[in-house]
């Protein structure tokens, strides 16, 4: 089996691709029994926070040399090879493996963009730091997916994983702001993958990288998030100062990301999630999934809605991935 890697990004912040991620997955893995590997790729690790017991991952970063995203990242990307195995750890609640965050992952942004100059001039040493996750990836093929969770910078490890991954599906909330933060992913991404390609047609050494010529990352969809919705009778819509903007996103869309679409004929809205209000910190303090938390009241109500609307997203990512 080839797992299909799938990363998740917005360069604004805040939009809500960690809770995006983690609930996805585990309603893939719960409820479609697949195998998922969740890697934590920014370094303020949030994913980490939510999916493990607090216990779990604040005893391995007590550790001198704690095992997590970093330690399988920087030796490759020193040059030296990787041969242990991936630290990964089970998150039993959302039925998951994952690697973990790492604060120090911020300081491989610096090596990794003075290495991307030499990879563009195709540079061996630049081009394997900038290949550095299919390493990781290669050592993950037993899954059916592996998500990347990433933070909220254009900056060198979101280049990096990137220009690896087989698919992108972007986290969106409704918002003027989101519109500009679209295209300029469009424009990053196709200066990049060109900028790759030309590094790798004239690698120095082609023998000594992972691939020949670059991947292309293709469109998966766009989640929009955590906008307001009301309800007349049986109709439920969404809030009118929200759909003034969202009626404009998938036009921004095909225009931006129409090229790498996964298919041509893609439905491009992956789903909806509409704000759930406190169901998402009550989800975070017991570090279950939203369609898992188990509480009385209200949020019988909230549950009922993430059950829906995971389910449905869940449907569609299998859809889209499907070839
Ligand atoms: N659907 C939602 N309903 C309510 N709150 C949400 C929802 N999605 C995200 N949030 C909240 O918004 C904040 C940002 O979400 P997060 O997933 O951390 O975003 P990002 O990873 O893009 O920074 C968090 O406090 C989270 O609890
Ligand atoms: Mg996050």
């Amino acid at each position: 089996m080839k797992a299909k890697s799938i990363c998740f990004f917005n360069n604004k912040g805040g939009v809500g691709k960690t809770t995006l991620v983690a609930n996805l997955a585990a309603e893939l893995a719960i409820n479609h029994k697949k195998k998922i590997l969740l890697i934590d790729a920014d370094p303020q690790c949030n994913l980490t926070q939510y999916m493990l017991q607090d216990d779990e991952y604040i005893q391995e970063y007590q550790k001198d040399d704690p095992m997590t995203v970093y330690s399988v990242i920087h030796p490759l990307s020193i040059g030296k090879g990787y041969k242990e195995d991936l630290p990964i750890r089970r998150s039993i609640n959302f039925h998951c493996d994952v690697i973990i965050g790492d604060p120090r992952l911020a300081m491989k942004e610096d090596l990794l963009s003075q290495d991307w100059r030499d990879a563009r001039a195709g540079g061996t040493r630049g081009l394997r730091t900038t290949l550095v996750f299919l390493d990781l990836l290669k050592k993950a093929e037993d899954y059916d997916y592996v998500f990347f969770d990433m933070g909220p910078s254009l900056g060198a490890i979101n280049r990096a994983i990137l220009l690896v991954s087989d698919y992108f599906i972007l986290p969106a909330t409704i918002d003027i702001f989101s519109k500009w933060a679209i295209s300029n992913i469009g424009t990053a991404l196709n200066t990049w993958q060109k900028d790759l390609e030309h590094g790798l047609k004239n690698a120095e050494d082609p023998s000594e990288l992972p691939i020949q010529s670059g991947k292309k990352v293709k469109f998966l969809g766009y989640v929009m998030q955590q906008h307001k919705e009301r309800s007349k009778g049986d109709s439920v819509r969404m809030v009118e100062a929200y759909n003034t903007i969202s009626i404009q996103f998938p036009a921004i869309i095909e225009h931006t990301f129409k090229k790498i679409y996964a298919k041509s004929e893609l439905i491009t809205n992956l789903g909806e999630i509409k704000h759930l209000a406190s169901l998402a910190p009550k989800s975070q303090s017991t570090h279950t999934p939203m369609i898992s938390v188990v509480a009385k009241g209200s949020y019988t109500t909230t549950r009922k809605s993430a059950r829906e609307i995971f389910g449905l997203l869940a449907l569609n990512f299998i859809k889209n991935i499907a070839y």
